[in-house]
């Protein structure tokens, strides 16, 4: 990948909630780039997994699904296998499992590579994720880590998904956040040379303000 790739890529990257999704697809619209939610990735390919009944330990399998799964994500809309899985992806069920097959090795590298390559077609982007700027794009222009409490995070899962039971959102962010940070192949971690911004106290323009003024734009 060639410099001047990396000069226009925006990597964002944070635990749940932390606001990377409301950011990043503002930032982009902002700096007329394309957006990149890789987190719907791995959800998709544990949503074939879960519809094609695989036993979700066995990466072997996993691995033939990620590589031969078709997905389009385009205005919000997600295509898996030619099918609208906008809604399912971020169903319970998928949740429940996403981080143990995010957690697979060779996934990860199916999908790193489709990341790769997407970027390179489009030019550019503002991409989210746990490793985006760790490992996908180490070198991207601009690299953030938001985070935010985590009583204020489960609140706006809580606002997103409509739930009813706050104790059971709170309980699924934090086992997802431990399983993201404690797996061995590329961990949710704050990456070398990005800036940390805690959104707990911020509103939405306020945080893109504050990264915009992090670098120039040409
Ligand atoms: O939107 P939310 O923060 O709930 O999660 P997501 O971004 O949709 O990601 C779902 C899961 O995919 C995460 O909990 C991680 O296990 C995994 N993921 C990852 O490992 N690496 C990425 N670059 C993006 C997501």
């Amino acid at each position: 990948m060639n410099e001047l790739i990396n000069e226009k890529i925006i990597a964002i990257d944070g635990p749940a909630g932390s606001g990377k999704s409301t950011i990043a697809k503002a930032l982009a619209k902002k700096l007329n780039l394309e957006y990149l939610d890789t987190g719907a990735m791995y959800r998709a390919v544990a949503f074939v997994s879960i519809k094609k009944n695989i036993e979700i330990i066995d990466e072997k399998q996993v691995l033939k699904i990620a590589k031969e799964m078709n997905f389009n994500f385009e205005d919000g809309i997600c295509l898996v296998n030619g099918y609208n899985a906008t809604k399912e992806i971020r169903g319970p069920e998928v949740t429940r499992v996403v981080s143990a097959v995010a957690a697979m090795p060779t996934v990860r590298q199916e999908m790193v590579d489709r990341q790769r390559l997407w970027v390179e077609k489009k030019g550019g982007g503002v991409i989210e994720g746990r490793d985006i700027g760790s490992v996908v794009f180490p070198k991207a222009k601009v690299k953030v880590y938001l985070t935010a409490s985590e009583e204020v995070r489960a609140e706006r899962r809580i606002e997103q998904e409509e739930a009813l039971d706050a104790s059971k959102v709170a309980d699924s962010i934090r086992k997802r956040d431990e399983a993201d940070i404690g797996r061995s192949t590329s961990p949710l971690v704050r990456s070398e040379g990005s800036i940390e911004i805690d959104t707990s106290l911020m509103g939405v323009e306020e945080t893109i303000k504050e990264i915009l003024g992090l670098f120039k734009w040409n």
